[in-house]
């Protein structure tokens, strides 16, 4: 049998670049070797994001996910609402769950201070992350960001799941996860299987701004930008801050471009990097050179996107519902009869 593996995003945005090298390309490798569930995390995107306007994003994530080469035969993709399960866990689990657990979760500390500076997200109707102006509700902190590692825990054990390929900001959840398990299964006997965190390496994209990428900051390249998008925030990059003038000696190694290149797979990286450090190659072509790449890679990608039609991703969240209600269902009656509910 071939071991598990689930992932879920958040439809509060369109994907950007970041997550194409970060978690959409693992994705694709890990459905080769595992029975890969990998879904869109609607229900957890309230916890810090009340808008009701994301309903554009579910077909836009899952666009990508396709164009990026999941492919439904093999991976089950679906949406979190729509198995009524994930929730019916959670409020299992949630018995099973000391308070402090949650309380002491590092995540749940450091969200209450970005909501306290930035506001809890309500129905701006561009559903986007930014402060609305008086739509915003300052400082509320929801019971569902509280119980979020719960939610979390039930979306991974409703498939019994062996690993969780995540970045190193969900490795506290994860472990939380764990302790759940252990727990239940100490509680109500042998019900589910503990998983394990597959840490996703992959290398650190920055924005052009070389901060992280992200979209509070406004500084990402998103997977549907077009060329003339693209071009401009290439050629807006902060480059070597010692190459001032394109003879210059450059300094590869420490140049946000040059990650680009060796991350997208510009052709003759050698070279590049040799011209740069000589002088002979200045930051303008360079970065066209690099915006050239991205443009390239993202016009594969969007092409492969337009070909789907929401019709399309419609019938395949139809698709991975179905499947997912079945796995998701079988355990539900596992977890009533350990806990000796009446079934
Ligand atoms: N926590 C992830 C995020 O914030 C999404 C997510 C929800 C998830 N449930 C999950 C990831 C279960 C892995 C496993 O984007």
């Amino acid at each position: 049998m071939r071991k598990k593996v689930l992932s879920g995003t958040r439809p509060t945005g369109d994907l950007h670049i970041g997550h194409l090298i970060g978690a959409l390309s693992n994705w694709v490798k890990l459905q080769e070797d595992y029975d890969a569930y990998y879904f869109v995390a609607d229900i957890h995107s309230f916890t810090n994001n009340l808008s009701t306007d994301k309903k554009n994003y579910y077909y836009s994530i899952v666009k990508d996910m396709l164009a990026a080469g999941l492919d439904p035969e093999r991976s089950t993709i679906f949406v979190q609402s729509e198995v009524p399960e994930h929730a019916e866990l959670a409020t299992y689990l949630s018995m099973a769950t000391p308070l402090s657990w949650v309380e002491r979760c590092p995540t749940f500390k450091d969200a209450i201070r970005d909501l306290k500076a930035k506001g809890v997200v309500t129905r701006d109707s561009r559903g986007q992350d930014s402060k609305a102006g008086d739509e915003v509700q300052e400082n509320v902190v929801s019971v569902g960001l509280l119980s979020y590692p719960i939610l979390m825990t039930s979306d991974i054990v409703l498939y019994d799941a062996d690993f969780v390929p995540v970045g190193k900001d969900q490795m506290a959840h994860l472990e939380i996860s764990r302790e759940i398990v252990r727990r239940f299964n100490h509680l109500f006997g042998e019900t589910f299987v503990e998983p394990e965190g597959l840490l996703t390496k992959f290398p650190l994209l920055l924005g052009p701004d070389r901060r992280k990428m992200s979209k509070s900051y406004g500084n990402c390249i998103a997977l549907n930008d077009e060329a003339d998008v693209i071009n401009k925030k290439v050629m807006s990059m902060i480059t070597d801050p010692e190459k001032i003038r394109k003879d210059d000696p450059g300094h590869p190694e420490i140049c946000n471009v040059f990650t680009y290149h060796k991350i997208f797979g510009t052709p003759e990286l050698d070279r590049i990097s040799a011209e740069c450090a000589s002088g002979e190659l200045g930051c303008v072509a360079c970065k066209r050179n690099c915006a050239q790449t991205l443009s390239k890679i993202l016009s594969e990608h969007q092409e492969k996107r337009n070909d789907l039609s929401d019709e399309e991703i419609r019938r395949i969240l139809d698709r991975g519902r179905e499947k997912a209600r079945e796995a998701a269902s079988a355990k539900m009656d596992k977890v009533k009869k350990n806990m000796g509910l009446i079934i």
